[in-house]
């Protein structure tokens, strides 16, 4: 099956898309002292055509271990509320210093980057206030263990440091002591991996999943986490801003480490395939119940978007 988009990947995905649409829609509405220049530009960002990877992977998750996927729409939410901070900021002059996103001028384009470093900071504490609001204690608790980790300084914000140290731009690279290939699948997977690993653990966490299915869901996770990250740098190379919503060929222009600079087009996408194969044996457990983890793996290395 060749699936370039989600959508044409797996229309049964609907009814989810719509959730996420409209409880996102309802979690960034006018709030009391959030200014309106504030607001549109969350919504903007928020609402912006995105392809929701993340909360469809969290829904999923909880469908995998028996739960009905509409008690992890919250912590669905939560995860691309971090998505979006993390994009708005790496997005920033100080950062990748990129234009478009999601097919429209990044939001400190539209708006100017005060308003868009303010978007992002308002979206970290929207995504803690989703679950404390929305969840009970307990998976409430466990929830913001997870997220609070994942999008913190060992994961993404690590992983975001690591991954502009590498372009040599604070001097000499520290390499942590790693060899290249080493140290690039550590920024990997703490830039991107661990929020996608995350998502399903909070998925798994709504639907009340046993700590070994935990650990699958998580093993699925880190393997698609890090496949994702792979092929987003191939398609740097390989497609257009037309096709894929945002500038290409920034990696090369920055000087990013990334799969390809590595290790070519060809090995980079073997990996990524490899990445999934490992990734469709941890969910094997779910047998039916699996099922849709198993075509949205699938989507990640098929993905033109
Ligand atoms: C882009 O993520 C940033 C990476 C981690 C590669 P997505 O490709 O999931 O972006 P959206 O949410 O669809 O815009
Ligand atoms: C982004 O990686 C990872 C995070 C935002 C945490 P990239 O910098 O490669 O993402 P794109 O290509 O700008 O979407
Ligand atoms: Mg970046
Ligand atoms: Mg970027
Ligand atoms: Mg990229």
């Amino acid at each position: 099956m060749v699936s370039g988009t989600l959508n044409e990947l797996t229309s049964d995905l609907a009814p989810l898309r719509a959730a996420i649409e409209e409880q996102l829609n309802r979690f960034t509405s006018a709030h009391e002292g959030c200014p309106e220049r504030l607001t549109s530009a969350i919504r903007y960002s928020v609402l912006a055509p995105g392809k929701r990877l993340r909360p469809l992977l969290c829904l999923l998750a909880c469908e995998a271990v028996s739960g009905d996927w509409k008690a992890a729409l919250p912590a669905a939410c939560a995860i691309e509320f971090i998505h979006v901070y993390s994009l708005i900021h790496d997005d920033l002059p100080a950062m990748d210093d990129d234009t478009l996103r999601r097919g429209r001028p990044c939001c400190h384009i539209q708006f100017d980057e005060a308003t868009a470093i303010l978007a992002g900071d308002s979206l970290q504490m929207l995504a803690v206030q989703v679950i404390c609001q929305e969840l009970a204690a307990q998976p409430a608790r466990e929830s913001l263990r997870i997220l609070s980790e994942a999008a913190g300084r060992g994961k993404l914000v690590g992983g975001q440091q690591d991954d502009l140290a590498a372009e040599g731009r604070f001097g000499p690279v520290d390499m942590l002591g790693l060899e290249p290939l080493e140290f690039l699948k550590s920024i990997h997977r703490r830039k991107t991996s661990a929020l996608i690993e995350a998502s399903l653990q909070l998925g798994g966490v709504a639907g009340g999943a046993t700590l070994d299915h935990l650990r699958s869901l998580s093993a699925y996770g880190a393997a698609i986490g890090l496949a994702f990250q792979i092929v987003d740098d191939c398609l740097d190379v390989e497609s257009t801003a037309e096709q894929l919503g945002k500038k290409t060929r920034k990696d090369s222009e920055l000087g990013k480490l990334t799969y390809p600079s590595l290790l070519g087009l060809e090995s980079s996408r073997a990996l990524a395939e490899q990445l999934v194969s490992e990734a469709l044996a941890a969910v094997a457990v779910f047998k039916d119940r699996g099922e849709r983890l198993t075509q949205l793996a699938q989507f990640v290395i098929e993905r033109k978007v």
